[in-house]
This record gives structure tokens, sequence and C-alpha cells, in this order.
């Protein structure tokens, strides 16, 4: 297995641009399988994830073209199969996000039923439900979740709990249901909203994306489209933390700061210097120790769960201590345990973890067990004292596009060592 050996003790300086958004991108091409015509995907990130979506999708029949300029052409329109098998499952659990488009194209759809993960249970009962109230026949069986209806018909739909891959898979189906469908309690992420804007070029009518509710009115059928990724927002709150345990100065570039306002906000607290463009953000870290922030990670528009991991590292080097609840995931500080064996004082009682700031932390070899645990031990490699050698690195490169290349273009030392 590769691995990242990373020299700490390097402040980040200079600009890098962000990469499309892995979470927009993976809703945006199970969404092909709705249409009648090609859809082409620009500013698509390099990533194992989204090489796992085409995998699925190429597996179901689908063509994909890429072309000189990078741009993705899929033609999702004339399925063989619509079956998502386990091997591919268990690698990435938003294949589950092909369950929505397949039944209200198709009729039918034969998905393996995701496990739990590092993160958590993260059950699909939300999505499954929605489905069976549009009118869809669902059974467990042997694994596999085993979907069917003649034809979806639009309803008034409250999700019990909120879910952002759940909203997008209900919104995907009811473009093409009967009559209108009404999501309350939806997800307020932006990639909801991107994929929206998706939907909509593609003849769908929604509205109400990025409130709580939103209403869908299904169309007969669905044209191809040309459709920009939008920036990664969490990517660029990796950045904009990595700068700043590491006195750093640096700008990122392409994203929208109304998309990171949480993170923006604590980032100043920290004490770092912020300034914003409409497409840009740049940040100073010029106190020796950052204050400790408080963090209570909650769906958008409050604090990312997607940040949490990276902050942990933040307030370990701070001059006092900061508590993190973590109450989107109820098992993600796995990271926690290997930074402590870097030299960082944190307790975790349930979903609450107490950071006691400590004066330096040293490198060590730590193991990567989940795609944001992996960036925060990156990070914390960057401002030890010594090596740090982060093992399992297929997890980051499952989300975060060349990132050593990215971290060592702003002056970081990291090396890909092979396996
Ligand atoms: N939940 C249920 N039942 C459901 C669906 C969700 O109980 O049917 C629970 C989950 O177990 C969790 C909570 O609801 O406790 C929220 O889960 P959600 O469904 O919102 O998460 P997701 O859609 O599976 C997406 C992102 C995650 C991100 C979360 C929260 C994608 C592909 N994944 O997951 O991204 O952490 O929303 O914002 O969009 C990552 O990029 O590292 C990542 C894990």
């Amino acid at each position: 297995m590769e691995k990242l050996l990373i020299k700490g003790g390097n402040s980040l300086s200079g600009t890098i641009c962000c990469s499309g958004a892995k979470n927009a991108a993976l809703p945006m091409i199970a969404s092909t399988i709705l249409c009648d015509e090609k859809v082409t995907l620009k500013n698509l990130p390099y990533l194992q994830d989204i090489t796992t979506m085409f995998e699925l999708l190429g597996s179901m029949g689908a063509d994909i073209l890429l072309d000189e300029n990078m741009n993705f052409t899929i033609s999702s329109f004339a399925l063989k199969d619509t079956e998502a098998r386990y091997e591919l499952v268990k690698t990435m659990r938003a294949s589950i996000l092909v369950l929505g488009p397949l039944i209200a194209k198709y009729g039918k759809a034969r998905i393996a039923l995701p496990g739990g993960c590092a993160i958590g249970s993260r059950p699909v009962n939300y999505h499954l439900d929605a489905l069976k109230q549009m009118g869809a026949k669902i059974e467990l069986r042997n694994g596999y979740i085993e979907a069917s209806a003649k034809e979806l018909l639009g309803t008034n739909i409250r999700f019990e709990g909120i879910t952002v891959t759940g909203t997008e898979n209900i919104m995907m189906a009811a473009t093409l249901a009967k009559g209108e469908t009404v999501i309350s309690n939806a997800a307020r992420e932006p990639e909801i909203i991107d994929l929206a804007n998706m939907l909509t070029s593609m003849g769908a009518k929604i509205i109400g994306a990025g409130s709580d509710t939103i209403t869908v009115n299904g169309v007969n059928s669905l044209n191809g489209t040309d459709f920009d990724i939008p920036a990664d927002r969490i990517e660029a709150g990796t950045y904009l933390v990595a700068a700043a345990v590491t006195k750093g100065n640096i700008k990122v570039e392409g994203i929208n700061p109304d998309r990171l306002m949480k993170v923006i906000d604590k980032l100043k607290n920290t004490g770092a210097e912020i300034e914003m463009t409409n497409d840009s953000i740049s940040i100073s870290m010029t106190q020796d120790y950052p204050e400790p922030v408080d963090i209570t990670t909650a769906p958008f528009p409050e604090f990312p769960t997607d940040m949490q991991a990276q902050f942990s590292v933040i307030n370990a080097i701070s001059k006092g201590t900061a508590n993190i609840y973590e109450t989107v995931f109820e098992n993600r500080f796995m990271h926690i345990l290997e930074l402590n064996r870097m030299g960082c004082d944190i307790q975790v009682n349930g979903n609450h973890a107490i950071i006691k700031g400590v004066e330096s932390i040293y490198g060590a070899e730590v193991m990567a067990t989940d795609l944001r645990a992996s960036a925060s031990l990156i990070i914390a490699g960057l401002c030890a004292q010594g090596e740090t050698v982060v093992d399992r690195i297929y997890h980051i490169d499952r989300g975060y596009e060349r990132i050593e290349e990215k971290l060592n273009y702003l002056g970081a030392n990291i090396v890909r060592l092979p396996s």
C-alpha cells in the first residue's frame, strides 16, 4: 500500500485552485441515468470515487468518453442492466445514488445494500421509506435492495432525519415521477443546489433546493446537458486549515466563500486573518499558537462533519482547551487515537472530544481510517516536528485530487512512497 512521508515544519504560502467537488459530482453522474441524451460533465475531479461511479455505470452498459479537454461525455440512456453489484457498492457507499434514477427511468433496480463503514452504521432507510411512499415496491433479499415500480407517484415526503444523499436520490427520482413531490426536512447542502441546477438544465421542474422544502413536478423525459462541476468546499477548507496550522499565508481560488461560512467563522476565531472575494478565500496566520475553537457538527448551514477531523488538529496545537461535538456520525473520531500517537492530548467521551492544546507535536507512523481522518493526519504531519508516515492513503485518493502535489506547490515536503 502506498504511504505519504511528510517532513513537518514548512510554512505554506502561495495560491492554489480548487478541484471539482466529489460530493457534487457523484449524484450528477448518477443523474445521467435519468435522461434520454448524452451529458457532458466538465471539471470532474480525478478521484477514485469518481472512477468507481464510472465503473458502476459502465457495468450497467453506459458509454463514457473522455475528450482532449478532460471533459467526460456520458451516455446512460440505454442501460442493459439495472444492478449495482456488491463488489462496487462495498468500495463506495455513494453507489446508492443510482437507486432513485434507476427506478424512475427503468422501473426497477437491484442494488447491494451498503453495510456500515468506518465512520458509522449509515443506514439507507430514509431513502427506501421515501421511495416506498412514491409507490415503489422494495424488498431486501440476499444483501440486495430489490426495487420496482410501474410508475413513481409524486407525494409529500418528510424525512425523519436530514440526509444528503437521501435528498438527492428522491429529488432525482421525483423528476420523472407522475405529479408533484414535496420533500420536507430536506438537506440544504450546496451540493443539493448544484444537483438541482443540473437537473433543471436537463428540463426538470424543481423549486426550493437549498431550503428545507423542495418541490419537484415530474416531467415525461429529460434531455442532455453540458455541466461544470462546482469547486469542492471541503477541499478548500482542508487547505485553509493546513495553512492555519503551519503559520502560513495562502489563497484558495475558485471557491465561493458562502459555501464555507461556518468554517471561515471558526478560522477567524482561531486568530487567522481571512480575506474573501466572490470566488476566493485567503488566509494568513501570524499567531504562534491558534486560539482554541469549540465546534458542534450539524447539517448545512452549520459546521460540516467533513471538516471536523481537520479542526481537531488546529485545536490540538492551540493555546487552550476546546470541545468538539460530532452529531452527524456516531464514530467519526478514529483520527484522534492516531493524533494522540503524535503527542496530541485529546480525550474522547462518546460524541465529545476534549482537546487540550500542546506546545508541539511530533512525527510518527500513523494509519488513515477514512477520507477526512486521512486529511487530518496529513495536516498534523505538516505541523509536527520530524517525519510522519501516513499509511493506507487510498482513503485520501478517494476524495482529494493530487493532494501532495498541491501541498508541495505551497511549500510542503511530502513524498508518496510506493507500496
Ligand atoms: N441516516 C440514516 N438513515 C438514512 C440516511 C442517513 O439514519 O437513510 C443517518 C446517517 O447514518 C447519518 C446521518 O443520517 O448519521 C446523515 O447522513 P447522510 O445521509 O446525510 O450522509 P450521506 O448522504 O451518506 C453525505 C456525504 C458525506 C457527508 C455527509 C454529511 C456524499 C457522497 N457523502 O453522506 O461525505 O459526510 O453527507 O454531510 O455526499 C465525505 O465526503 O468524507 C463524506 C463522508
